[in-house]
């Protein structure tokens, strides 16, 4: 019997430009999104081969589907199919989640933790897939999974999937702001068409971005949180305050209480700001929290995994079978 124990990160959209939506529904995007230093737990073990089911799965948050729908599941099972259909003789597997990045929050939770299932399996299976492999599993789950094959700071294109690792930001610390709503993604992106289509103002965004007009990264990685922080853009921000009106109102407050800008990360519902030390992101974390009666936490920004780059944290054991 084999253990494999890894943290599954969180992600916010440092930059979010949304283009108009294709035939398929989805939208062309250029996002900037980097891991932040809030994790899932995931434990994966082998059982004995005859186990039925041959794959069980547990979550310690009563919320969330244990069934096939749950993105661990999807991605556990198309591994299994395809490492079947390779011909391997698969063992039973248990798999545990426990949740600490909150659902519907635009932190990239259930992708992170579909992406760590994707890895982990492929090397307790012993698949060793290369990431490109792996990458082509990961688009068919959902739109940000593949960035988490790559991470911890990448430009992701397409409707997300395509990653392009670019150098971390300079600021090293980020400031959640987690409010406890959840935002629809679907319902974000069709009140986002709504806005365009009804020509109502997007903010800066009328017509659907210009995502062939893209920023110099290297540039951009390398300034300080305050130089950052106002070329950043999120063009899901007017759709999903029109839908929750709530949550503008705890941006804009957010803002006055931090004397900072603040932005939404996906589709909301979480906002964050950015900060360049350590010291800076707990006290601004600590004034939101206590002024907004919401939860505000410091993380660090893009955390650099200790090599293996793509696989670590992982504690791998033999136990006692
Ligand atoms: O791919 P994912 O499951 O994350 O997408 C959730 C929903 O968000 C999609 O069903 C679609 O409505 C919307 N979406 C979109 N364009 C994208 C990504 C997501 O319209 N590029």
């Amino acid at each position: 019997m084999h253990v494999m124990r890894l943290l599954a990160p969180a992600k916010i959209n440092l930059h979010l430009r949304v283009g108009a939506a294709l035939p398929s529904g989805f939208h062309p995007l250029l996002t900037w999104m980097t891991t932040v230093g809030l994790f899932d737990t995931l434990t994966f073990q082998t059982v004995d081969e005859r186990a039925e089911p041959a794959l069980q799965f547990t979550c310690d948050d009563p919320g969330l589907p244990t069934d096939g729908t749950n993105l661990v599941v999807r991605a556990a099972t198309a591994l299994a199919d395809a490492a079947r259909q390779a011909g391997r003789d698969l063992p039973g597997l248990r798999i545990a989640l426990t949740k600490r990045i909150p659902s519907g929050g635009g932190l990239g939770g259930g992708s992170s933790d579909a992406a760590t299932t994707l890895t982990a399996l492929s090397r307790l299976l012993r698949l060793d897939w290369p990431t490109d492999r792996l990458a082509a599993v990961a688009a068919t789950l959902g739109s940000d999974v593949a960035f988490f094959l790559h991470g911890p700071s990448s430009v992701c294109t397409g409707r997300g999937e395509i990653v392009r690792p670019i150098p971390r930001p300079r600021p090293r610390w980020a400031v959640l702001v987690l409010p406890g709503l959840a935002m629809p993604t679907p319902d974000v992106y069709r009140q986002f068409d709504r806005m365009r289509f009804d020509g109502k103002p997007l903010g800066s965004n009328p017509r659907g971005s210009d995502l062939a007009n893209e920023p110099d990264w290297g540039t951009w990685s390398d300034l300080s949180a305050d130089r950052l922080l106002p070329l950043l853009v999120n063009d899901l921000e007017p759709p999903a305050f029109v839908l929750s009106p709530q949550l503008a109102r705890l941006r804009t407050d957010a803002e006055q209480v931090l004397g900072r800008i603040v932005r939404m990360s996906g589709s909301g519902s979480s906002l964050f700001t950015l900060t360049d030390d350590e010291p800076g992101a707990r006290a601004a974390a600590g004034r939101v929290a206590a002024r907004l009666h919401v939860r505000a936490v410091a993380v660090e920004l893009a955390p650099v995994p200790a090599e293996p780059a793509k696989t670590e944290p992982v504690r791998t054991e033999r136990l006692e079978s």
